[in-house]
């Protein structure tokens, strides 16, 4: 054999010895829970994208509880993961643990809700929604189609959240403006199906017809309310007018039947995003702080033609 196809003989036996014993990456990935449809989605996204991309990941479910996603940072760090993603519960009470990751070289990705640290370089970089602006396109959107409709009930998301409580401020600050609207009343459902219909019940009992408008904080919780109001013999979509957030696609499926309004498009599947960010990571490049997705609404003009496309 000649001197140089020897060489890239070599070389090639080589790369392949390399591949072979290349460690595949490993990523620890804290998630809420399993409140909703939306957060279903979001898991599975980034299984089934992880297991595309051979890496490993490793999943923590903290069932609501912020003691448990802690737990579960601890236990990445203890493992030596190369990044870990956290999707928190909460917004306050991270910063110790993300210091220990921080001792460790381990870098934090922050996916979908933000958090309230008094120090931002304790987390590599955030990427999720705008939850405000999410609140804010819900509001207008009534301001633009609720006619002669004004008295309205919330249905707020998981207290503490940052989906809460940005989605809840947004409405607020709308309302300051839109001074024709009245809030009757707004309590939590806690993002979850059956609380949304419990605690929609329970509205429909103390405000009776006086209720015009649901502004819910989630799909899961207007489905849920849309029962309830099914129940009490009134019309969704009709007598109360829906207005949600989500855009999954049973949501968008209901708009296009009538039977909610409207609902913001807040998009679920970070996984392709959230690895390419570890790579980069990973790799040393410098990446954006704060990334954010460009969601669409969606209400009886759009919805019919948007559900054969819709992911999730
Ligand atoms: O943080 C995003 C919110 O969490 C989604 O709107 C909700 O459905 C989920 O559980």
């Amino acid at each position: 054999m000649k001197l140089p196809r020897l060489l890239s003989a070599l070389a090639l036996g080589l790369c392949a010895v390399a591949a072979a014993f290349a460690k595949p990456v490993t990523v620890g990935f804290a998630q809420t829970g399993a409140e909703s449809a939306w957060r279903t989605a979001n898991t599975n996204s980034l299984k089934s994208e992880a297991e595309k991309r051979g890496i490993v990941l490793k999943f923590a479910d903290g069932q609501s509880k912020q003691e448990n996603q802690i737990r579960a940072l601890r236990s990445f760090i203890a493992q030596g993961v190369d990044a870990i993603v956290l999707a928190p519960i909460v917004t306050t009470g991270w910063d110790p643990v993300l210091r220990e990751a921080r001792r460790a070289k381990i870098p934090v990705i922050i996916m979908d809700r933000k958090i309230e640290t008094s120090d931002e370089s304790l987390y590599t970089a955030f990427i999720g929604s705008d939850f405000y602006k999410e609140g804010a396109m819900a509001a207008d959107w009534l301001a633009q189609n609720a006619g002669s409709r004004t008295r309205i009930v919330e249905l707020q998301g998981e207290p503490g959240s940052a989906a809460a409580n940005e989605r809840r401020r947004a409405f607020a600050d709308a309302l300051a403006k839109h001074t024709q609207f009245q809030m009757l009343d707004s309590q939590t459902g806690n993002f979850r199906r059956a609380e949304g219909k419990q605690v929609m019940e329970a509205l429909l009992k103390k405000h009776g017809k006086a209720i015009e408008i649901l502004y819910s904080h989630n799909d899961d919780m207007a489905l849920g309310a849309i029962q309830a109001i099914e129940e009490a013999g009134l019309k969704p979509g009709q007598d109360i007018l829906i207005v949600s957030i989500d855009a999954i696609g049973e949501a968008v499926k209901t708009v296009a039947e009538g039977r909610m309004n409207c609902t913001v498009e807040c998009n679920p599947l970070f996984g392709p995003k959230v690895y390419d960010l570890v790579a980069k990571i990973l790799a040393g490049e410098k990446v954006d702080k704060q990334m954010y997705n460009v969601d669409a609404l969606f209400d009886t003009t759009t919805a019919t033609a948007a559900l054969p496309t819709r992911q999730y």
